[in-house]
């Protein structure tokens, strides 16, 4: 069996304090690269991207990052790996991380990551699952902070689908100790032991999204169609039609509330362009901090607590 190390396979693997580490080190980082400041931390070192599914901000983010700080990336598609002609992720695991420091795997069902994560010497990251993102949100929770100060007690409405974002998020909210307002469609509501959670005291779910909006210091929503689930888009079309997140709810959340969306983004289906086109909306800063807090956590992961 491998040595313990360190994985970020779902958000609640860090803690407050690791993620408050993280936020500031984020800061830090994007800062000195806006300088035009060298920082290689990761000379000599490589990141495996294991991809299972379509990606471009990840894929850029984290590879970009990695030679931001002085290491190399190295892009897997399964389909032209052996794990696409059925070697064992278990196999494909040790034999990967004996030849690179840290791995990066978007997959489908959780269990796989966390298989492969079972048989790593390196960490691994989750770049997206089915149950869980992240690296997302810690890209969104930044830019809140960025944008208003701490999220300690403020309130996202999450709109639309329960899936690997909005089980992401009620996750962050546990650690983080804010609250979340979830509106879905009947038939798609939050499955808390899927979301992977402690309770239910973080948040609290409305039948109408209106409601959910109401005062909220942050509204988001994703696809209505995730990857992986596209045979059911028809189905899903008519069932979220009421779930698009219009002007009308950002006109209930709180006066200075942000829209974020994780992107890529469906225009008159899960929102209307006037809001993620509108002056609240952060989705760009939001995409590009993904590069700026995955740098922390890469630096974090394989270099520890870094403070200078
Ligand atoms: N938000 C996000 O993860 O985007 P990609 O699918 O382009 O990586
Ligand atoms: N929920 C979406 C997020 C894409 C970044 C999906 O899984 O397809």
């Amino acid at each position: 069996m491998a040595p313990a190390v360190k994985h970020f396979l779902q958000f609640k693997d860090l803690s407050r304090d690791e993620l408050e580490h993280l936020f500031a080190r984020s800061h830090v980082i994007k800062d000195r690269f806006k300088r035009y400041q060298p920082y290689h931390p990761l000379n000599d070192r490589t990141l495996a991207m294991i991809f299972e599914k379509s990606s471009t901000r990840t894929r850029l983010s984290f590879e970009a990052g990695m030679h931001q700080l002085g290491g190399a990336a190295i892009y897997l598609n399964t389909r032209d790996t052996q794990l696409g002609r059925g070697e064992p992720v278990e196999d494909a695991a040790e034999v990967i991380s004996r030849m690179v420091d840290v791995v990066m795997i978007r997959t489908f069902e959780q269990e796989i990551i966390e298989r492969f994560a079972a048989h790593s010497r390196v960490p691994v990251i989750n770049g997206l699952t089915n149950e869980y993102h992240p690296c997302q949100i810690l890209a969104d929770i930044f830019t809140f902070i960025e944008r208003r100060g701490p999220i300690q007690g403020k309130t996202v409405a999450w709109i639309g689908d329960s899936n690997n974002m909005c089980n992401t998020w009620l996750q962050a909210a546990e650690v983080l100790d804010f609250n979340v307002h979830v509106s879905t469609p009947p038939g798609y509501e939050v499955e808390p032991e899927r979301a992977g959670l402690f309770g239910t005291d973080h948040y609290e779910a409305f039948a109408d999204p209106m409601d959910a909006c109401r005062g909220a210091d942050l509204v988001t929503t994703d696809v209505w169609t995730s990857m992986g689930f596209e045979a059911e888009n028809a189905e899903r079309m008519k069932a979220f039609a009421d779930w698009q997140v219009d002007s009308d709810m950002m006109r209930v959340a709180a006066g200075d509330a942000l829209f974020m969306h994780c992107l890529p983004a469906h225009r008159g289906e899960e929102v209307e362009a006037a809001v993620i086109d509108g002056p609240q909306s952060v989705v760009w800063e939001e995409a590009e901090n993904r590069l700026h807090i995955q740098k922390a956590l890469l630096e974090y992961l394989l270099r520890g607590r870094v403070e200078d």
